[in-house]
């Protein structure tokens, strides 16, 4: 018999949305680490409920986002182009500022052509199904970004996902596929909660041995490694072996946005025939401003990116030292390893009222057991602020029973 009118409260179909308790639950505990919000900010610190602490969870790498100059370089140009496009690139949306970066950005890329899109997420996820069709197979890491396995799974090819950084495993994969198909490997340059860079070189091979096409998220590579910030294939030397190379402007360059550099051909068929390109509005003018005037800046300063990576280095070891597990952390994203979920909670807070900011990384984003604190450092952080992060870390863990007391 049928439920009466009075008895259903809801449709079935929002069934999962009553019963999805867990947030609720933790927020009760007081651990609930998401959705903080932040009252102001500099770039290196952050005022949350009324209190400063020590940003240590930002992808603002370069440390560009308060910087006067972009800040000048979005207000300058509200002025001229006002506040939004309200259209996408392909009808009233296209600004000259947007051509000027896609010419500068292939440029620096040292690539034909480059296309923009509206987001990182966009520009991944909206490359992919575009460029692999019906009959072609996606060869795909598994700890790919969220937007990669979402442009997998709304193109019409086969997903094929090999293990993480395991060549064999992807070599003995396309071994095995229809040596006709049209064929496309994609995986992170550098990978989101591990800060490990991919094995590029290892990657081309395949690639030319399988016939098959080679494409890369940057996301946390542009800006912070390889030749002048140019990325996880610059490191190794072979931008020009890598077919397709994605960005974005949510991290070094200050922003909101992305885009995809490669050959003249590729760029303008995505640009033509991708959902997330042409139904979608484009990049206000502030966001392009300030990606034009950061990526001048990377380009004037290069004191930024060696600060990066001296810091970085610096920051891996001392929380080694300490006793810290920081998996194989090869980037400015170093994670620190806490283990239970709720003992990861814990310590997030410990942290934040010692007056550091991380992020709390759980299941499934990493594999269970192995709930983190993702860390990221910014060129612009301070000797002062990189120990007094530190020394937080050192409190908090020996009080969670992470490290001991000889963690010097
Ligand atoms: C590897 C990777 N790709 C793409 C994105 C998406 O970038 P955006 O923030 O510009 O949407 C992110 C952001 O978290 C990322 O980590």
């Amino acid at each position: 018999m049928g439920q009466s009118e009075a008895e259903i409260k809801h449709h079935k179909i929002f069934n999962k949305a009553y019963d999805f308790t867990k947030a609720d639950e933790i927020k009760e505990m007081g651990l609930y680490p998401y959705f903080k919000p932040l009252q102001a900010t500099d770039g290196n610190t952050v005022q949350i409920d009324g209190r400063e602490v020590i940003m240590a969870g930002s992808n603002n790498y370069l440390g560009l986002t308060n910087d006067p100059r972009t800040i000048k370089a979005a207000q300058d140009v509200l002025k001229v182009y006002g506040t939004g496009c309200t259209g996408s690139r392909y009808l009233n949306g296209t600004l000259d500022l947007h051509l000027e970066l896609e010419e500068k950005l292939a440029k620096f890329m040292g690539k034909e052509s480059c296309v923009l899109f509206s987001t990182g997420y966009q520009t991944n996820e909206g490359s992919i199904q575009t460029i692999a069709g019906r009959n072609d197979l996606i060869f795909s890491d598994r700890d790919n970004h969220a937007c990669i396995v979402v442009g997998t799974q709304a193109s019409n090819a086969k997903t094929i996902r090999y293990r993480h950084n395991d060549i064999e495993h992807l070599r003995s994969l396309m071994a095995k596929s229809d040596p006709d198909a049209g064929k496309i490997i994609v995986t992170d340059g550098v990978f989101s909660m591990s800060g490990v860079i991919a094995k590029v070189p290892e990657l081309v091979k395949v690639a030319k041995e399988f016939g098959a096409g080679l494409y890369l998220d940057d996301a946390h590579a542009i800006g912070v490694i390889g030749e002048g910030g140019r990325g996880s294939a610059s490191v190794f030397d072979l931008t020009d072996e890598v077919d397709l190379i994605s960005g974005t402007f949510s991290k070094s360059f200050a922003s909101l946005g992305g885009f995809l550099v490669g050959d003249r051909e590729i760029i303008e068929y995505i640009r033509h025939h991708s959902p997330a390109h042409i139904f979608s509005a484009s990049m206000p003018p502030a966001n392009v401003a300030t990606v034009l005037k950061s990526l001048e800046i990377l380009q004037e300063e290069p004191w930024r990116l060696k600060r990066l990576e001296e810091i970085s280095d610096y920051m891996r070891t001392e929380l080694k030292n300490l006793g810290f597990n920081v998996w194989s952390s090869q980037t400015p994203i170093i994670p620190v390893v806490i283990g239970d979920m709720f003992d990861c909670f814990r310590f997030w807070k410990d942290l934040f009222e010692a007056g550091v900011y991380s992020n709390a990384v759980v299941p499934p984003a990493v594999p269970q057991g192995q709930a983190l604190l993702r860390t990221s450092y910014m060129a612009t952080h301070t000797d002062e602020q990189l120990d007094r992060i530190l020394e937080a870390f050192r409190k908090v863990g020996i009080k969670h029973g992470i490290i001991d007391n000889n963690g010097s």
